[in-house]
């Protein structure tokens, strides 16, 4: 696959005390969407930020707003997360009981529906969903945190994934998060995958627009 990959920082990563600056940045930068993760402390241990920041990252934000929400009954605010301006809505496979009518929900909205796997959660179970998703999140760590190490396996998993896609005709982008960077880059890639998140290998990293070139570039 020589088309480059999508690269979408996470600002859970990000200095939140010179969040403005960040985003400039950003702007400015080869990134392609913004990943922001919604956190309930319930789904996952730890909680986040939600509405008023992701509408002050709107107003400034030039990039489309990938969300990723980790969060239980996400259905319950899809109209919300449409209002204040969010492009990309994800939800986690383990957290929707009708994962269906949520993602019909979803694009009912205007919004591209994404379905999030945990590392523990059979690729498999998307078959019937496939052609109706327009991306796939393979968790490459177990979510929650920013910082972790990437697991091997979701490399096998991004493969089995790409294979199922082209096998039912699907568009869905497949996306990767959690523990890339600069060195792993490649191998996500080469393995299927569309787009991939990066909060500490962007944000912690000396030059982070230089950085974000580097990950594009692979
Ligand atoms: C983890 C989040 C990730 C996280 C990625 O639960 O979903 O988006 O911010 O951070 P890094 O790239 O540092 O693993
Ligand atoms: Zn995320």
């Amino acid at each position: 696959m020589c088309v480059k990959p999508i690269i979408a920082p996470s600002l859970l990563s990000a200095d939140f005390n010179r969040l403005g600056e960040e985003i400039e940045m950003l702007n400015r930068s080869e990134a392609d969407w913004i990943h922001l993760d919604v956190m309930d402390g319930v789904f996952v241990p730890n909680i986040s930020f939600g509405m008023p920041v992701i509408k002050a990252v709107r107003q400034l934000s030039q990039k489309p707003l990938d969300t990723h929400l980790m969060i239980v009954q996400p259905e319950r605010y899809i109209h919300t997360f449409k209002e204040i301006g969010c492009d990309l809505l994800t939800v986690h496979w383990e957290t929707c009981t009708h994962l269906h009518r949520t993602i019909a929900q979803i694009k009912e909205e205007d919004m591209l529906a994404g379905v999030a796997l945990n590392p523990h959660t059979p690729v498999a179970g998307l078959e019937d969903m496939i052609q109706d998703l327009d991306l796939v999140l393979i968790m490459s760590v177990n979510p929650g945190f920013g910082g972790q190490k990437f697991i091997p396996r979701s490399l096998h998993r991004i493969t089995e994934l790409r294979e199922m896609i082209e096998r039912n005709n699907s568009n869905a982008l497949i996306e990767v998060d959690g523990g890339v960077n600069v060195d792993n880059i490649k191998d996500i890639i080469n393995a299927g995958a569309d787009a991939v998140v990066a909060g500490n290998a962007v944000f912690k990293s000396e030059n982070p627009e230089e950085t974000i070139q580097k990950l594009k570039q692979l």
